[in-house]
């Protein structure tokens, strides 16, 4: 039986490449993508998303959602993902946004759904956040909740924080506090994730689809992580939906997750525990390890089925 679920995303070049994934896998049903401002502005990640699911032939709705977190303001990170979000790899316009926003169709989906849904947050989690706290009792049909989000170690937009948890941490906090299962692929997983020349190589090698294409051309154009060396572009949102698709990839292990909400250098760390040293419950499953070839292998032959 297909994993239903909801993809909510910023693509963002490595949203790009989760969101073909998903759409390429019969593990998992794509049910909805949702769409926040993250990467790029909310104008430019919808009309991405939309480019997407239409170059993938698919036709699951897309609706757009929070172009801003819960609070505070809204920043963009167009270094990595270059001003389009897509590394500057001009895709076919999509079709039109499904009517109405992200977090109504979230909580309809989750409210109406014939068997729990998992929803998977690879951007900020307003999104999310919002449909859960303005309908609490959705939260029972959530089968779980699995993200690309924080780090046990450094951060990648400040010292202390990664992306998607500094942009919205109240969201994050919000999906902490629902007690529904939590899968973590925090940067400490997703640096064992390189994009290579080489991986782009192998994917090319699998096969000439436009799908496969865009997504070799818009990750060499993604730069390589001076914090990891130089060695290659981490490809992060990927390992959340690979994470259902074939976890025998991964090792895990349970963690504790808290958030500084504070207004200093800290705010948007994940405090993950994952030693019991907090004494807090440890509700979070944190993915630890990666097989990256495995993992390249998986994405390059799954997208290689699109169109
Ligand atoms: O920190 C990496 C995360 O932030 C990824 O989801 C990337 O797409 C950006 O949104
Ligand atoms: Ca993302």
């Amino acid at each position: 039986m297909a994993i239903p679920i909801i993809l909510d995303c910023d693509p963002g070049t490595d949203d790009a490449v989760a969101l073909l994934l998903a759409l390429a896998s019969p593990e998992v049903s794509v049910l909805a993508v949702t769409v926040a401002g993250g990467n790029v502005g909310l104008d430019l990640t919808l009309a991405n998303a939309l480019a997407l699911t239409a170059l993938a032939g698919s036709r699951v709705p897309v609706f757009a959602g929070a172009d801003r977190p819960l609070l505070g303001v809204f920043t963009s990170e167009p270094r990595v993902h270059g001003t389009d979000g897509m590394g500057g790899v001009v895709l076919p316009k999509g079709g039109a946004a499904a009517p109405g926003v992200a977090a109504d169709a979230i909580r309809g989906i989750l409210r109406d759904a014939a068997q729990p849904v998992t929803l998977v947050g690879i951007g900020p989690a307003t999104n999310l956040a919002l449909a859960l706290m303005t309908e609490p009792a959705v939260a029972a049909n959530v089968a779980q909740i699995v993200l690309m989000s924080g780090a046990w170690g450094e951060g990648n937009i400040t010292p202390a924080a990664e992306f998607n948890a500094w942009s919205d941490p109240e969201a994050l906090a919000v999906l902490v506090a629902c007690r529904r299962p939590l899968v973590f692929a925090t940067l400490d997983l997703t640096a064992q994730a390189l994009v290579t020349p080489n991986r782009i190589a192998a994917w090319r090698a699998l096969g000439n689809g436009r799908c496969l294409r865009a997504a070799c051309d818009i990750q060499a154009n993604v730069p390589p992580s001076i914090r990891l060396g130089l060695a290659g572009s981490p490809l992060h949102d990927p390992c959340a939906v690979a994470w259902l698709i074939r976890p025998a990839l991964f090792t895990s292990r349970p963690g504790a997750v808290q958030i500084d909400l504070g207004p200093g250098p800290g705010r948007g760390r994940t405090l993950i525990d994952r030693w019991g040293v907090t004494k807090t419950p440890p509700h979070a499953t944190i993915l630890e390890t990666l097989d990256a070839d495995g993992f390249f292998d998986l994405l390059g032959h799954r997208v290689a089925l699109l169109p």
